[in-house]
């Protein structure tokens, strides 16, 4: 369904996101459709460059990024004629009156801040000041939102100064992910999980988020965050509070982020034993996080491991195991619901423990699967196995599972039809880091020393031991 006409002006227009994400989603929307062709984007940047410089920029960002077919290639010519380009001095006045210039009346405005959060502020002030927002307009920001809860107020107070929380999108793009979405209708479309959501039937969940990339060409940023600001205080805590947040009433924006927020608030500060940080260290020609972030003394983690408890009636005593890293033996991200053994088995001579796991992967693969016990097949008698329920949506789905969506782009255009849903709210990213804060102080205050681990390993041992201390595993990264 096309979304109405609009004029995104992405500040930070010619960078990496951009160029990656922004771009190239845009250009996918506007294939399939749903960017009409009234609707135009600006970027705006510091670099001196005029509309054909952009546009150039922007065919190779799709070359690269966007992978068009043949069949698309034409349509790129057709879609560069919607791009325009403002150089910008976001501190100064330059460029502010031709951008207000190439704003029009009648449609959708939105201002995508890709820019360092030390300049939402000055942006804010200046749509402002030029009359280019107005109380109809939306601005989307992105993450890091602070580094910690006073950052992150700050920042909150300083948007609010210029907009509603109903015009401000936070962008998390984990919740724009399908399988996140899925995850939602599997737990509130289907009558089958619901009644056994809760600390009777579930032992545990557990939450990986796997990356085999290093941070080799981000170690500036990434070495002043770590995985726990990086990763955990947002997609992390975004997976768990939608795996644990009670029914909204309504699958509608504050419905959802009421009941999201319930469950940061429930969270139990984590105990220093119950989480493990590590580093990768070098393999080969292959280098050490150290030597990716150019700081040979660095003691920032490129992995985080944890024991959670959410303190609430449903939740009281099941344990929510995160884990996290960079290096690891596989790219691969889920969320696994493992639910209690049986009280009593009726067939005689079957020790084995024989567990219900409802994973839900994320990515790659995307898919649920319901582990589940039956008879082996055959003349053997009553013998036990497990199996999986499997739904890959790529087999489930065909065709239809090919035209994934893009996190970015399902979430542009969320923002263009003023859908908050699957944004953060302000408060809901003020109670994550309170929750993380006492975590990472308590690392600095301590010196922590972030444990080694292989390249291409499922993590430091320590992180095994987080769990087989409980008598548990950890899933197989695969
Ligand atoms: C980003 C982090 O938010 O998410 C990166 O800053 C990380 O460090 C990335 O690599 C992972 O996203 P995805 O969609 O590839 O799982």
């Amino acid at each position: 369904i096309p979304v109405d006409p609009f004029d995104l002006v992405i500040f930070g227009g010619t960078g990496d996101l951009a160029r990656r994400k922004i771009l190239p989603g845009l250009f996918r929307r506007y294939l399939s459709g749903q960017m009409t062709p009234e609707s135009r984007i600006i970027g705006a940047a510091r670099s001196e460059m005029d509309d054909a410089g952009f546009r150039e920029m922007v065919a190779d960002a799709i070359e690269e990024f966007g992978g068009p077919e043949k069949s698309e290639k034409a349509a790129i010519a057709e879609f560069l004629d919607k791009l325009a380009y403002v150089a910008i001095d976001a501190k100064g006045e330059g460029g502010w009156k031709e951008l207000a210039g190439q704003m029009r009346d009648g449609v959708v405005r939105a201002f995508y801040f890709s820019v360092a959060p030390s300049l939402f502020g000055d942006l804010a002030e200046r749509l402002h000041a030029h009359e280019i927002a107005n109380s109809e307009s939306r601005i989307v920001v992105e993450k890091p939102f602070g580094r910690d809860l006073e950052t992150a107020k700050a920042l909150n107070a300083t948007l609010a100064g210029y907009f509603d929380e109903t015009q401000i999108y936070r962008i998390d793009h984990y919740l724009g992910k399908e399988t996140v979405q899925n995850l939602m209708a599997v737990r509130f479309g289907n009558v089958l999980f619901e009644p056994l959501w809760n600390n009777h039937y579930v032992d545990h969940i557990q939450i990986t988020v796997a990356e085999t990339v290093g941070v080799g060409g981000r170690g500036a940023y990434y070495d002043k965050s770590g995985a726990m600001r990086d990763m955990v205080q947002n997609h992390l805590m975004q997976l768990l509070c939608l795996i644990a947040m009670e029914p909204p009433s309504k699958f509608e924006a504050d419905e959802v982020r009421n009941e999201k927020l319930k469950v940061i608030r429930a969270l139990q500060p984590v105990d220093s034993h119950h989480i493990v940080r590590g580093q990768y260290d070098a393999d080969g020609d292959s280098p050490s996080y150290r030597d990716d972030a150019e700081n040979p003394r660095s003691f920032t983690e490129s992995f985080v491991a944890m024991r959670c408890h959410i303190n609430n009636w449903r939740w009281a005593g099941v344990p929510f195991y995160l884990r996290t890293g960079k290096k690891m033996k596989a790219r691969a991200s889920e969320i696994a619901v493992v639910f209690k053994d049986l009280g009593h088995s009726i067939f005689e001579g079957d020790e084995a423990r024989h567990r219900n796991i409802l994973a839900i992967r994320l990515q790659p693969n995307e898919g649920i699967d319901l582990q589940v016990t039956i008879k082996e097949p055959g003349p053997g008698g009553m013998r036990l196995i497990d199996v999986p329920l499997d739904m890959t949506f790529s087999e489930a789905l065909g065709e239809e599972a090919d035209d994934v969506t893009d996190a970015y782009e399902r979430l542009i255009m969320d923002v263009i039809r003023g859908n908050q849903t699957l944004f953060m709210r302000g408060d809901e990213v003020e109670a994550a880091w309170e929750w993380t804060d006492p975590i990472i102080e308590g690392w600095n205050k301590r010196n922590d020393v972030p444990k080694w681990y292989d390249q291409g390993s499922s993590g430091p041992d320590d992180a095994l031991m987080l769990m087989h201390r409980d008598g548990r595993r950890w899933r197989d990264i695969k």
